[in-house]
């Protein structure tokens, strides 16, 4: 996909529902669903689009965020204070209509999922959508602060180029 391609279609009435996956779903998809929400309520889009976000991992499951992707997001006046981790499973994909991952390994995970002659057509990698040019959103989980404004910047513009894309399908 690429940021001109249209979105998957939604596949029933309501809102438009959004996974973000990552691995520990402690940093990166946390930050994204943060960020996600916060421009689609100032875009006037949050009651036609739902966020979610897990980690195909389960070390973390029910735990809020990482306290660095916490503060990072709070530095940039988001508030990360809701998130408690869940674990991606296969029934995910029965109930998003756009399942968006972080990295390739997560993108490896997920699709194992997929059953056959499934939806495997709404798993995406995030930064297809990047309007900087796809890739990785690289996991900061082992590393500095630093990786974290790397992400959060990433995030940022991608968020924004999927937005106007939301905003597109639920008009
Ligand atoms: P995330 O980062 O996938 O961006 O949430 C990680 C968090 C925890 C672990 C790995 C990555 N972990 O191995 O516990």
């Amino acid at each position: 996909m690429t940021p001109s391609s249209p979105l998957p279609p939604p596949r029933q009435p309501g809102a438009y529902a959004v996974a973000l996956v990552c691995l520990g779903n402690i940093c990166r998809s946390p930050m994204a669903h943060v960020v996600l929400e916060s421009r689609l309520a100032k875009a006037g889009l949050d009651d036609r689009v739902s966020v979610a976000s897990s980690g195909t991992g389960d070390w973390h499951v029910g735990e809020p965020m990482d306290r660095r992707a916490a503060a990072t997001l709070r530095e940039h006046g988001y508030d990360p204070e809701r998130h408690r981790a869940r674990q991606y499973d296969a029934s995910w994909l029965d109930v998003h209509d756009l399942v968006l991952v972080m990295d390739e390994s997560n993108l490896t995970d997920v699709r194992a999922l997929v059953p056959a002659g499934g939806e495997g057509h709404r798993v995406h990698l995030f930064r297809d959508f990047d309007p900087a040019g796809p890739g990785d959103v690289p996991d900061p989980y082992y590393g500095g602060p630093d990786g974290f404004d790397r992400v959060l910047a990433m995030v940022e513009r991608t968020v924004d180029a999927l937005v106007e894309q939301l905003a597109e399908v639920v008009r």
